[in-house]
């Protein structure tokens, strides 16, 4: 070993103290998270930190956009995918570009891509598809949910996606909304129940965490939101982003109480509704913001506004931007959804501050919320996605998992007319069966909004097994089975079926392309009743959002099974028809006879529905199981 020499010692020195300057506590996941967060902003500009509070659409994102523009999230909307049918390797190869470019920044703080994955993950091809939350809370299964939370956690890090915008906590009131099929039932204690999907999407929260605290697994996690806050699923006559207006206990009783479930459970994020409380946009509420959730239940993750939802604070939307921006901000909203103006809003968001319109401290208070949840969920640590969890999107485990959930799902309303005896189970040993309707044979049908694309499609739109498959996977193999959407009186008659099932039901819909005020189907489906049930005995499958109007025709049906949006695993609806599993499920909504007596819901003084509340016939299988 030499000496050290002179110049050595120097570089050495000047090395060391490099090292020294380098230390960002901010940056050591040994620091404790409040910590980091504080070291983080005592060194960030105003531009970062209003960078941080901009979420941007990935149509308009790439590197050198979140690089100059400092931006802190980015935003899949319905159907916003890197191109049709991207693999889950194309997926993290686009995050990981946008990622790059926050890791760019000055103090490179990573940021966090959210996506509506609401029912599985949803926009990405080949994914599992669960069922819409409509028919999972008719499973009152929080187990299983648990589960597909977990399933549908992994299935977005598969995509490197780290943030889903669920779940939808709304509680439906009244069916002629088009999102009830995103609420699990009009009763609070079914959603209520149904939250243990956030520790299934989030993880447990450990023992002794703070109360109130995000709280997001680093591995094969994602952080949640809990939407839309609040009373989302009241509006008037069931319309779409209409005001909801109600007494305070009554929101407390009845929109409430699943915002507290999910804050014990750790959610990371909430997201504000597009809809109105007593006539006060809740993107500019105040009270219910800052002064209710904020400050009384002490939430402690980040207040994330809805898509464009400060533009709609001004009719037309949009046309007062500096208001939108500056009412939103000051209600107390953390991130805002821009998510294409963002030249704009960041330009707005700057003016005001500098103004003192927007005091510093409403600032930091977003930041500070926005950065914790990325140093809880390891962002820093973990900013870029590999390939380790692709293997999980649409995996046959998966696939099973949802197959289960439909089973569990189902509702099943009648079971033969009157001195008939049952129908269902099916026998699955027939001479020829006749299967039915727009929807027997059709993923897109089946699967509804919010798949592959905003509004969902008709037709073959991923991978999955329609009920026709499922149908045909079921029988004994000498049982013809054969297929026609809508068949003819003399064909139903020269034909001898044994028995046909008529699977009909409403096309795709979302958000208020969805809102309806008759809530009946096409003429073609109650065609396609009227014709199959008056030659063979039948039993019809609504692949509905929700309850339809359905009692002019009951009398002509033999059985009838709600299956709701089932999503592409169809076998699981085949498994319970033709007795492999029981019929389990009970009504999660009331069934009314006629639109006029909406909204309905049970409890109501007048309560006179076609199927009440808790319904649902129950079989046995044909082959008993220890556990189903
Ligand atoms: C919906 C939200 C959704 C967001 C992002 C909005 O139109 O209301 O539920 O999370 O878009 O796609
Ligand atoms: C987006 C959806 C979003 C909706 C809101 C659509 O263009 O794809 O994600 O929810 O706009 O207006």
């Amino acid at each position: 070993m030499g000496r050290l020499t002179a110049a050595t010692a120097v570089a050495l020195w000047l090395w060391t103290a490099a090292v020294a300057a380098e230390y960002m506590k901010y940056k050591d996941p040994k620091q404790p998270v409040e910590v980091r967060v504080r070291d983080l902003m005592s060194r960030m500009t105003l531009a970062e930190k209003i960078g941080q509070m901009t979420q941007i659409e990935r149509e308009v994102s790439s590197a050198d956009v979140i690089h100059k523009y400092l931006i802190g999230s980015i935003v899949s909307g319905g159907g916003s995918v890197p191109w049709p049918r991207a693999t889950a390797e194309d997926w993290i190869d686009m995050v990981n570009v946008f990622q790059k470019g926050a890791l760019s920044t000055r103090l490179g703080i990573p940021l966090i891509y959210g996506i509506d994955a609401i029912h599985g993950n949803n926009n990405a091809y080949k994914a599992t598809i669960f069922p819409h939350n409509v028919g999972l809370g008719v499973t009152r299964d929080p187990e299983l949910l648990k589960r597909i939370g977990a399933a549908t956690a992994l299935e977005a890090r598969a995509t490197g996606i780290p943030y889903t915008f669920a779940p939808c906590i709304a509680v439906c009131r009244d069916p002629r909304w088009g999102r009830c099929y995103e609420s699990y039932s009009e009763d609070h204690e079914i959603v209520q129940m149904m939250t243990e999907i956030i520790p299934g999407l989030q993880g447990e929260v450990p023992q002794n965490y703070p109360n109130n605290f995000p709280f997001v697994l680093p591995r094969g996690k994602v952080a949640g939101c809990s939407k839309h806050f609040v009373g989302d699923g009241g509006t008037a006559y069931g319309i779409n982003e209409n005001d909801t207006v109600i007494e305070w206990n009554e929101l407390e009783d009845i929109h409430m109480p699943a915002y507290l479930d999910s804050i014990r459970k750790g959610v990371a994020t909430i997201m504000i509704s597009y809809s109105s409380l007593n006539g006060i946009r809740m993107h500019a509420n105040y009270d219910l913001i800052t002064g209710y959730l904020k400050n009384t239940l002490k939430f402690e993750g980040f207040v994330i506004s809805d898509m464009r939802g400060i533009d709609r604070l001004t009719d037309p939307p949009h046309s007062n931007y500096t208001y939108s921006v500056q009412t939103s901000i000051l209600a107390g909203l953390d991130m805002i959804m821009v998510p294409t103006a963002y030249e704009e809003f960041i330009t707005d968001l700057t003016l005001l501050v500098n103004a003192n319109v927007i005091p510093m401290s409403r600032i930091n208070d977003a930041v500070r919320r926005i950065l914790r949840v990325k140093f809880i969920m390891g962002l820093f640590e973990n900013p870029l996605a590999d390939l380790s969890f692709a293997h999980y999107l649409g995996s046959q485990e998966h696939r099973e998992l949802a197959r289960e959930a439909v089973r569990k799902s189902l509702v099943l309303l009648k079971n033969g007319k009157d001195g008939d005896g049952p129908l269902v189970p099916l026998p699955t040993r027939s001479e020829r069966i006749l299967v039915a309707g727009s929807h027997a044979d059709d993923i897109g049908n089946q699967c509804g909004g919010w798949t592959i694309d905003w509004e969902g499609h008709s037709g073959n739109i991923t991978v999955g097994t329609t009920i026709l498959t499922a149908v045909r996977n079921s029988v004994n193999p000498e049982t013809k089975v054969v297929y026609n959407e809508n068949p003819e009186a003399e064909y139903l008659k020269s034909n001898n079926f044994s028995y046909a099932i008529v699977v009909i039901g409403e096309p795709p819909y979302v958000e208020s392309s969805g809102d309806s005020t008759t809530l009946t189907l096409d003429k073609s489906a109650y065609a396609t009743i009227t014709n199959v049930c008056g030659v063979v005995r039948c039993v019809v499958v609504l692949v509905t959002g929700r309850p339809v109007v359905i009692e002019p025709y009951i009398g002509e049906i033999d059985a009838l099974v709600a299956a709701w949006l089932p999503g592409t695993e169809g076998q699981g609806v085949a498994d319970v028809l033709f007795g492999e599993y029981g019929f389990t499920g009970r009504l999660a909504r009331t069934w009314f006879r006629t639109a006029d007596q909406l909204p309905m819901n049970v409890g109501d003084a007048i309560y006179d529905p076609l199927f009440p509340f808790g319904y649902g016939l129950m079989t046995s299988p044909r082959v008993v199981r220890a556990s189903q």
